[in-house]
């Protein structure tokens, strides 16, 4: 068995609304592990290297500024297939398409805003959760 690391947040949104535990209890029930967790308001900084793929999109500064608009937590999943796994449970980006049964199909919704809020954020690869990790949990070889 072989297994996998993926940095997952629980974005502004999802701390707010009380979701952080509803978020965590399915990456278990899901049977992922929990390595490490953090609960923090990201620096600028941090979320400049963090989302460096999207810099000079149009969504790129209200999500900046959506990011560090208080607390997120910070974890980091381990379990056989985790990536694709944690996307799975995320669901689509826009919540409003998001299947039911999804964290953002269950618990989010397109709020009109210049950026979607949809909840959590999970790595896309294994070289974008490597990267990830060492930003928010640079304790943590990889
Ligand atoms: P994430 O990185 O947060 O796991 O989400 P994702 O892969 O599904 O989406 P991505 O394309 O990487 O975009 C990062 C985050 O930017 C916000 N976004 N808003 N048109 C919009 O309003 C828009 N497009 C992207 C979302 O918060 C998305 O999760
Ligand atoms: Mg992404």
């Amino acid at each position: 068995m072989t297994t996998e690391r993926s940095l997952v947040l629980v974005k502004p949104d999802g701390f707010r609304r009380g979701l952080t535990g509803e978020v965590l209890s399915r990456i278990e029930a899901k049977g992922y592990t929990l390595v490490a967790l953090d609960v923090l308001t990201p620096t600028r900084e941090a979320l400049a290297a963090h989302y460096a793929e999207h810099e000079g999109k149009p969504f790129y500064e209200p999500l900046v500024e959506f990011m560090s608009s208080g607390p997120v937590t910070a974890v980091v999943i381990e379990g056989h297939d985790s990536i694709k796994g944690f996307r799975s449970l995320a669901g689509a980006t826009n919540p409003t398409e998001a299947a039911p049964g999804s964290i953002r199909g269950d618990l989010g919704r397109d709020w009109g805003l210049k950026v979607q809020e949809n909840i959590v954020h999970g790595s896309d690869s294994p070289k974008s959760a490597a990267r990830e990790i060492a930003i928010w949990f640079p304790h943590l070889g990889s």
